[in-house]
């Protein structure tokens, strides 16, 4: 994840501060949620189901890029449930004891929400397989040839894990889940009901133009859009009288340096360094990392899913490719932008002589 705290892409809210904020922005049940309206029928039914039982709900598994709402659904899946939600990741739990003490903290339904599931170690994962199917503790007693196995049981819970991708988890651990839904880039209206909403909350008189004008900037993910709005609030605040109209907006953007497609200066550094570094592309990962100084999986999970959505670049076998879009990007934004090395392959002289009879 980029160092800057200043970046809008930044993973985690910037200060305390912010994250008191962006708490107050997020949505506490499943009628406030707006947006992944498949997702959240599928989880009304499910939810409504396991408290029809009075049983835990099924371990849910949440997947797409960051700031899509992954932590916001694991609070909502726990309030609609009435139980204790516990927030842990993948990185943070570094022992199986470590598992092994939230686990038996867990009350009865408790959801257990697991952000970055795809890096917990193995040692780890093992603990948490008989866990998550028969809400059993295996407990190792002594070493050597005494050493005997101790099951432990523990109350019903439920797993909410998070990743960017799917692909990135061991099948075992997949193969728990009962349910698996992957969170979508949210589309402009969605978003721009989001910075209503969130507007409101926060008090912000705001002209719905620009309510759309920050939505088309916000990368198709409530984080950001809301990132962009106190931002821009901050900019109505000192500049003006408080009240967000479209010149605020547009005043703050060129200030944070963020176009009018919602890309900052990263997004564009990588497709300029894949235009006019690597004659458009392909080009591999590892090296676009390394001309960004960012760590290959933020690039391929941070920056983009986004290029790709916006049909930016192509991911091919061969590598990355800057498509004649983000060619056509950059050039309206005056960045130089050489001939693509790509030549289309020339397929003509297969026409025009056929091979000989043999
Ligand atoms: N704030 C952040 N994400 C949201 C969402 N999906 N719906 C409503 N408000 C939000």
């Amino acid at each position: 994840m980029t160092d800057d705290p200043l970046s809008l892409l930044a993973g985690d809210a910037a200060s305390t501060g912010e994250q008191a904020v962006e708490g107050s922005l997020r949505p506490r049940s499943l009628d406030e949620y707006i947006g992944q309206r498949d997702v959240k029928a599928s989880l009304a039914v499910l939810l409504a189901a396991a408290k029809g039982r009075g049983e835990p709900a099924d371990h849910v598994l949440l997947y797409g890029p960051p700031g899509l709402g992954k932590t916001t659904l694991a609070t909502i899946i726990a309030r609609e449930l009435d139980v204790n939600v516990r927030y842990t990741s993948g990185p943070a739990i570094e022992r199986a004891g470590d598992l092994a003490a939230i686990l038996t903290s867990l009350d009865e339904r408790d959801v257990l929400f697991i952000d970055e599931i795809h890096r917990l170690n193995r040692a780890v994962e093992e603990i948490l397989y008989p866990a998550m199917e028969d809400f059993a503790l295996d407990v190792m007693i002594g070493k050597g040839p005494s050493a005997r196995s101790l099951r432990l049981s523990l109350k019903p819970f439920t797993v909410v894990g998070a990743t960017t991708r799917a692909g990135r988890i061991s099948s075992p651990l997949r193969d728990r889940f009962g349910m698996s839904y992957r969170l979508d880039f949210y589309g402009e209206d969605e978003l721009t009901s989001i910075v209503r909403r969130s507007a409101g909350i926060l008090n912000v008189p705001i002209d719905p133009e620009a309510a759309r004008a920050i939505a088309m900037r916000g990368r198709g993910t409530p984080r950001i859009v809301n990132r962009l709005l106190r931002r821009v609030r901050d900019h109505a605040e000192v500049h003006g009288d408080g009240s967000i109209h479209p010149g605020a907006v547009a005043e703050a953007m060129r200030i944070l340096d963020i176009d009018d497609l919602g890309l900052d200066a990263t997004d564009r550094k990588l497709l300029a360094a894949i235009v006019q570094k690597f004659g458009s592309g392909p080009v591999g990962v590892a090296a676009l990392a390394a001309v960004l100084a960012e760590e290959q999986e933020t690039v391929e999970d941070v920056y983009e899913p986004y290029l790709l959505r916006l049909g930016f670049l192509d991911r091919t076998p061969q590598g990355r490719v800057a498509t004649e879009a983000a060619r056509s990007h950059l050039a309206s934004l005056g960045y130089d932008v050489p001939a693509p090395r790509r030549a289309e392959p020339d397929m003509t002289a297969l026409w025009d002589n056929p091979a000989q009879p043999s």
